[in-house]
């Protein structure tokens, strides 16, 4: 089975995806991640992140891998932490603009996917990476609290800064912030992480039930 949880920045996926595949023994897979180690390879290489034939050859020559689910790999480097940098989060929207890439991307998504039961989150999970998923969600919150989680995540940064660059990544997401047609939409701005797990965990078992 695939649930797919997607939503803008700071809605809650990945604490709430991890959680969720966590309890129903599901693996994990996070897709922003993925856009995130190509983001930083590019970047210590020095490619113009505007040129989308090199990036498009780059994410085919070095795919991003998970070990033990959550450390992230790419080109023999184990980025997990630099990929939450401040300059990444500020640059991967315009490295996940480009059509080469994401086709890169999904296609490497699926096969991941395609390993039995998985949680995946990202943007465009329920619409174009796994249109057929069994559990769609689509996680909103309040951009100030989106905006607070993101300091909570981004220790020495400032309020403000990361607020201001929550609204230019939403600005940038947008055309990919969609919400599939039959996405349940939940809104996790005063829900505890339990709460919103519980949620799914019930759509997911009424989905077995069915
Ligand atoms: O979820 P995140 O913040 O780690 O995602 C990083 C960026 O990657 C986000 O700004 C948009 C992009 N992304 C995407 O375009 N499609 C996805 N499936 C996942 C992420």
């Amino acid at each position: 089975m695939i649930v797919a949880i997607d939503g803008p920045a700071g809605a809650g996926k990945s604490t709430v995806a991890r959680a969720l595949a966590e309890r129903l023994g599901f693996r994990y897979l996070d897709t922003g991640a993925m856009y995130r180690a190509l983001t930083w390879l590019a970047m210590q290489r020095g490619v113009d992140l505007s040129d989308a034939d090199t990036l498009t050859q780059l994410a085919l020559q070095e795919p991003v891998t998970f070990k033990d689910e959550s450390r992230v790999w790419i080109a023999g480097m184990d980025i997990t932490s630099s990929i939450r940098e401040q300059r990444i989060d500020r640059m991967v929207s315009v490295v996940a603009r480009h059509p080469g890439v994401r086709e890169i991307m999904r296609d490497r998504q699926r096969e991941l996917g395609e390993q039995g039961d998985v949680v995946i989150e990202g943007r465009d999970i329920g619409t174009v990476v796994a249109p057929a998923a069994e559990v769609k969600v689509y996680l909103v919150a309040d951009r100030d609290e989106r905006a607070r989680r993101r300091t909570a995540d981004r220790p020495g940064i400032g309020a403000d800064a990361l607020a201001t660059d929550l609204r230019i990544r939403d600005e940038k997401d947008a055309e990919r912030m969609k919400p599939a047609d039959d996405a349940r939409e939940i809104d996790t701005t005063h829900s505890s992480v339990d709460e919103v797990v519980d949620k799914i965990e019930a759509l997911v078992r009424e989905h077995v039930s069915a």
